[in-house]
């Protein structure tokens, strides 16, 4: 069959941004070269007659796509913050896809996994993201383990997270629907939805306006910069930090096997010689350095740099949920307004942080200062010593009595506009 590539390009990225059916028939009805028409703004496509053919102006979308990065830290609050941007329709979200990249790289027939190449994980870091920003999935592949079979995997990391990738067209909907939309429950979407059909995935990320990602696995915004300066991509990177205390406790609460020393120490009110404060001593040097050099406004980082406190946003969800699209330049959708209202009601009922690792489902005011009666104040007064310029830097008052600390009408979150 002869196949007139300008036309059979311009139906099939004509019909990309409106219906995905649409290209599924056209698709059925094709051969050839034809087949891989939906990745037509891969811009990473060989054959140059291709890159000529797929230029952006052939994509209907109505406002040039945003690449947004949630750029965070463990226990931190992003998955809170991320679902401000996965209930967007226009949005295709993806949780934490650097995951697979550093299983790959790291040595797990050693006691204590360590990565081989720090370099080289940054540089495949970046990678990813580009590829997923150009909604290149199958670049996936190279990390996923086991490696998926005919495009086709069942252990895509934290899949239920994304609200693209548990809907139509990804998830062919078997059976009963289920109405799940934003459980924190982690089997429901492979359970509805079957194996991820990474094809499947790319064509679905193609026909939302805009990408956003969440990481926990960058240290430090500099390590982005190639990636804001790419003329490809308009990348908006938003910071999310949060007191270094309310970190350590929560980290403490969600994986106890690792910080087994800390609980000791939090229990006994005697520090461990073996308990490791390495781990938090980087996070806070790393969340400082990225809010320096964010806030210094360098030119590589000019209007692509949003610094967000988990503290304000748990405080002043709709406030915060509306600078924060302000500054990706979206409209903030009514999906997600009627997500913060069901999600930060003060309401006590509802389950604490710590029911469930990853839970989002919760009252963020009273989460977001719970810490100060979770911790002792022998390990309170160790972090605010090795992180007391980062506490500084982000306004979070230090304490000096336990007294002090238990308080909770006096507020240790200082107010503060990072502009
Ligand atoms: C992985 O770790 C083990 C144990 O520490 C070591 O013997 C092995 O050489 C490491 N492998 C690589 C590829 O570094
Ligand atoms: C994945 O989806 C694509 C596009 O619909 C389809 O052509 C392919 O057969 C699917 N793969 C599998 C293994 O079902
Ligand atoms: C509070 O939570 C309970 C149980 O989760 C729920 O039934 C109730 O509707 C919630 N109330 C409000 C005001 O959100
Ligand atoms: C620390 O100990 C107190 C009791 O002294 C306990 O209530 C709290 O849950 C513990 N915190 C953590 C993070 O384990
Ligand atoms: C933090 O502690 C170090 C060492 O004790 C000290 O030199 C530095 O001035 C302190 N920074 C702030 C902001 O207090
Ligand atoms: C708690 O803090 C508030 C506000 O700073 C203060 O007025 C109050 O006296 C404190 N309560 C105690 C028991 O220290």
């Amino acid at each position: 069959m002869e196949c007139s590539w300008k036309t059979v390009l311009l139906l099939v990225c004509a019909s990309l941004g409106i219906q995905y059916t649409a290209i599924r028939t056209l698709r059925d009805s094709l051969s050839g070269p034809c087949q891989g028409a939906y990745r037509c703004q891969s811009r990473h496509h060989r054959d140059s007659k291709w890159r000529a053919l797929c230029d952006d102006s052939w994509m209907p979308v109505e406002s040039p796509r945003k690449h947004i990065l949630l750029f965070a830290t463990t226990r931190s609050g992003s998955s809170f913050t991320g679902q401000l941007l996965n209930q967007h329709p226009g949005i295709f979200y993806v949780f934490e896809p650097l995951y697979h990249v550093q299983q790959a790289f790291t040595n797990s027939s050693s006691r204590v996994r360590h990565t081989l190449d720090r370099r080289a994980l940054l540089g495949a870091y970046r990678d990813l993201l580009l590829n997923l920003y150009t909604c290149d999935l199958h670049f996936m592949e190279n990390y996923i383990r086991p490696e998926p079979q005919d495009h086709v995997t069942s252990s895509f990391f934290r899949r239920s997270s994304s609200h693209a990738l548990c809907s139509p067209p990804v998830c062919l909907e078997r059976g009963e629907v289920v109405v799940v939309s934003d459980l924190p429950d982690e089997i429901w979407c492979p359970k509805k939805c079957g194996a991820l059909n990474l094809t499947l995935a790319s064509m679905s990320c193609l026909s939302k306006g805009h990408i956003a990602i969440k990481t926990v696995r960058v240290p430090e915004v500099k390590d982005l910069r190639t990636l804001t300066e790419d003329p490809r991509l308009d990348l908006k990177i938003i910071h999310l930090v949060r007191d270094p205390r309310a970190i350590l406790a929560s980290r403490m609460m969600a994986f106890s096997d690792q910080f087994r020393a800390w609980k000791i120490w939090n229990a006994t009110g005697r520090q461990p010689r073996y308990v490791d404060l390495s781990q938090i001593t980087s996070t806070c040097k790393d969340m400082s350095a990225s809010a320096e050099t964010g806030l210094r406004r360098p030119t590589w980082l000019r209007g692509r740099y949003l610094l967000v406190r988990y503290e304000d946003l748990a405080l002043n969800p709709t406030d915060k949920a509306n600078e924060i699209y302000r500054f990706v330049e979206l409209d903030m959708e009514d999906r997600v307004q009627t997500w913060i209202a069901k999600n930060t009601n003060a309401n006590m009922s509802s389950p604490p942080e710590w029911s469930y690792r990853y839970s989002t489902t919760r009252d963020s005011r009273v989460t977001a200062e719970s810490w100060r009666l979770r911790l002792g104040f022998d390990i309170v007064r160790t972090v605010q010593n090795l992180c007391n310029d980062t506490l500084a830097l982000l306004g979070y008052k230090q304490v000096h009595s336990a007294a002090e600390l238990r308080n909770l009408s006096h507020s240790l979150v200082e107010h503060r506009l990072f502009q």
